[in-house]
């Protein structure tokens, strides 16, 4: 049996339109702008708990993703986000286009751009491709994550998710822990929760930290940006309001820069007994894909304490709102 869902019609924000038609990193937004799309996805996400939620904010509009890396969550969570809003989606996997007979990332997106598309989201491995694509298009470009450089809607997510836990961030210790060189939601998360007034505190590997960023140090070189890396996961997370938990990125690692996965674990993972040191009922996130059992043990991923599957469902409605003040301008 076919059901008509309810079509529900929500205004769209105009508050705080952010000034470039494009998304490319967190850099760019203010803590107001963060701030205001953390309010519209909250939005979002409660129309969705409670209707079948469909708009037509974005009828007319036409989004095309564009992945030259693997993904599920990003990439469909931009798929259903642009659909709940009432755009044209269309998905373009690198490895079934044009792309694999040679065509290169300009020529790909000048012949997307031809063909009338509104916004382009794109995920690549070298950092700057979006801001380059942003360059020589007429659409509004969304980085959904380059090389180790910048993936601002997981940030924006991330807030999201750490607010709706705990209230207000202002004042909160994030405790960051995992692979910071190679990760692009750590440099994205630290903008943005620094933004917000979240005080970071960081343990890693020295191998997987970026030069200059050592144990002791304010890691970011600016006077009271309170990012302080830390020599142990322990300290690090000592009465933490809340746990990032980051994935070993394997693929972006060219020299020996680990012993030993195990090892790895063994140091760096968080489990139950690391997590009993963070404050109680302090949450731990993860953007995923988990290593489960490497970066962070089975029972804390699925445990009470977790917020990952929390972090996709806000995901959904976190890209619905930045489709929708990114694209307000698009007529
Ligand atoms: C992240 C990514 O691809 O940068 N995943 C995601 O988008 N949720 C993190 C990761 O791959 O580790």
């Amino acid at each position: 049996m076919i059901t008509t869902l309810p079509k529900t019609s929500r205004q769209a924000s105009t508050a705080l339109i952010p000034s470039s038609r494009h998304l490319l990193d967190v850099d760019s937004l203010s803590s107001d702008q963060i701030q205001d799309l953390v309010d519209t996805a909250r939005e979002f996400r409660d129309l969705r708990a409670s209707t079948r939620y469909k708009s037509d904010i974005l009828r007319g509009t036409s989004i095309y993703t564009l992945f030259f890396e693997n993904s599920t969550r990003t990439r469909v969570s931009f798929e259903h986000a642009g659909k709940a809003l009432g755009a044209d989606v269309i998905n373009i996997s690198a490895a079934t286009s044009s792309v694999n007979k040679g065509e290169s990332l300009l020529n790909t997106a000048l012949t997307l751009d031809s063909m009338g598309v509104d916004a382009l989201v794109i995920r690549h491995a070298h950092s700057g491709a979006s801001h380059f694509v942003s360059r020589h298009v007429n659409a509004t470009v969304i980085n959904a994550g380059d090389g180790a450089h910048a993936h601002p809607t997981q940030a924006l997510l991330d807030v999201m998710t750490l607010e709706a836990e705990i209230g207000n961030i202002r004042g909160a210790k994030l405790a960051m822990i995992g692979d910071i060189l190679y990760s692009r939601v750590a440099r994205s998360d630290i903008i943005a929760f620094r933004k917000m007034g979240v005080e970071i505190s960081i343990a890693a590997p020295p191998t997987l930290l970026p030069n200059g960023w050592t144990a002791g140090t304010n890691s970011l070189n600016v006077p009271d940006s309170e990012v302080t890396v830390h020599e142990s996961v322990e300290d690090a997370v000592s009465d933490a309001d809340a746990i990032m938990c980051l994935r070993l990125q394997l693929e972006r690692q060219t020299a020996g820069l680990l012993p030993d996965v195990n090892e790895y674990s063994r140091v760096w993972g968080i489990n139950n007994q690391r997590l009993a040191l963070a404050k109680p009922d302090a949450p731990v996130m993860h953007p995923g894909p988990m290593n489960e059992g490497l970066e962070i043990s089975t029972e804390v991923a699925h445990g009470g304490r977790s917020l990952v599957t929390t972090q996709v469902q806000n995901g959904v409605a976190m890209r619905m709102a930045v489709l929708e003040h990114f694209c307000a301008a698009i007529g």
